[in-house]
């Protein structure tokens, strides 16, 4: 299996506080990787290291085999952030507006979109069933329906990889079965890495084949097909927090 992603004695810190502390860890092509950790551990500042947004203060990485400073392929990197759905209601654009406008890198600023890109918008929007919503204004979708069309925007560039964090906050039930549905769908079947942040325990060590656990600084991988238990790991991450989670459940 070809790796996608390497990271090799990751450290990082905003400003003198460190927040990751000597990280190792390997995304081949074709995992389902779950990230979990309690909140502030340092989850999505871990993303936004991958994804070039902030800058490691020590360690190595590489995407697509490639040292990350010379790096061009973002195209084939797919990104929805945490909370990407939050739109002021007179954002001035339709929903295929906004999920064409991730096709523009592609096609180059002055191109115009042919009929060819539409239909890929389309495309993108009924995976997440937003179709029928085409016309409408971003502003004026719920939080959920924002959410669906952000993952849109995200497929219509056919990433070979998307790092999702925690996509499904503020989605119903049902919407969040279709949405786990879909993304089971993009891995099996369009062979379609995913990382996905998530509080969803339950359903990451469901979906996920491996659970990378964050915390104190330190990132735990677990493979799912191990013989270990996950939650010797979980209580070792969340502590007594953890008990307090099985209580609930
Ligand atoms: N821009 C910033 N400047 C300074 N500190 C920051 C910044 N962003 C995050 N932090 C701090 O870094 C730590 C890790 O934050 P991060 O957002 O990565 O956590 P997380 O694991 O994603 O948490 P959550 O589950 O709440 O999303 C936290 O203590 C946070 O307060
Ligand atoms: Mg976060």
């Amino acid at each position: 299996m070809d790796t996608i992603l390497e990271i090799k004695n990751l450290s990082f810190g905003y400003n003198d506080k460190l927040i990751l502390d000597n990280i190792n860890f390997e995304i081949k092509s074709g995992d389902y990787i779950g990230i979990v950790g309690p909140n502030g551990s340092g989850k999505s500042t871990l993303l936004k290291i991958v994804l070039g947004l902030l800058k490691p203060t020590k360690g190595s990485i590489k995407l697509f085999g490639q040292p990350m400073d010379s790096f061009k392929d973002w195209g084939k990197i797919g990104y929805v952030a945490q909370k990407a759905a939050s739109f002021n209601t007179s954002f001035p654009a339709t929903v295929e507006e906004v999920v064409a406008a991730n096709l523009y890198p592609q096609l180059g600023l002055f191109k115009r979109i042919k009929k060819y890109h539409m239909e890929k918008v389309y495309e993108a929007l009924e995976l997440v069933g937003m179709k029928e919503y085409s016309k409408r204004l971003i502003g004026n979708l719920s939080g959920g329906q924002q959410q669906r069309v952000f993952i849109a925007r995200t497929l219509v560039s056919s990433p070979q990889i998307i790092f999702l964090d925690e996509p499904t906050v503020g989605i119903d039930i049902q919407s969040q079965d279709n949405f786990y549905e879909l993304l089971k769908n993009l891995n099996e079947n369009m062979h379609i890495t995913i990382v996905m942040i998530s509080h969803d325990i339950g359903v990451i060590t469901e979906k996920a084949n491996r659970v990378a656990c964050m915390g104190e600084k330190k990132l735990i991988v677990h493979d799912m097909n191990s013989n270990v238990p996950i939650s010797k790991i979980l209580s070792e991450v969340y502590g007594e927090k953890m008990n307090l989670l099985d209580h609930h459940h």
